[in-house]
């Protein structure tokens, strides 16, 4: 049995009510009950982190060293800005998977470049809520090959 870490960053704890239209009406304890509901299909666990600060979703990083077996992150606007996040997931050795709900590639120019991209294994954007249970089976199919 792994623990995957999922780590929610600013603004993802008003999901539901933030901009429907983009991001749809479930919550984020929706989205975390499928993650988990995929890590124990597979018998492992998810353990899930929110914070609107950078430094907290820094030091939950640094916490899943030697820990977690992979990394699930929507760093919400972090993505596109902190390289305090960036260099966190570049010193993780695990599965990392960068995750979106919607496909910022499609959408404003700012949110066209993820920092943390270049640091990660791979990213599921695009797909809402479903997103999470994706993200975390990518994670466990990678998880030992990593
Ligand atoms: C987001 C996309 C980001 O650009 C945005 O700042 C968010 C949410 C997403 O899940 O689609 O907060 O990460």
């Amino acid at each position: 049995m792994a623990v995957i870490l999922l780590l929610s960053g600013p603004n993802l704890n008003l999901l539901g009510t933030r901009e429907p239209h983009i991001y749809g009406t479930d919550t984020l304890d929706d989205c975390i009950a499928d993650a988990r509901d995929a890590a124990e299909a597979h018998g492992h666990t998810v353990e899930h982190v929110q914070s609107n600060h950078e430094g907290d979703l820094v030091d939950a990083v640094q916490g899943a060293r030697g820990r977690c077996a992979a990394i699930v992150v929507n760093p919400g606007a972090y993505t596109h800005s902190s390289f305090a996040l960036a260099d966190a997931l570049a010193a993780y050795d695990g599965v990392t998977v960068e995750l979106h709900l919607s496909n910022p590639a499609s959408r404003e120019e700012w949110r066209r470049t993820s920092v943390v991209a270049p640091y990660v294994t791979g990213t599921v954007a695009g797909f809402g809520r479903a997103g999470y249970r994706l993200a975390v089976e990518a994670a466990v199919a990678r998880m030992g090959s990593a």
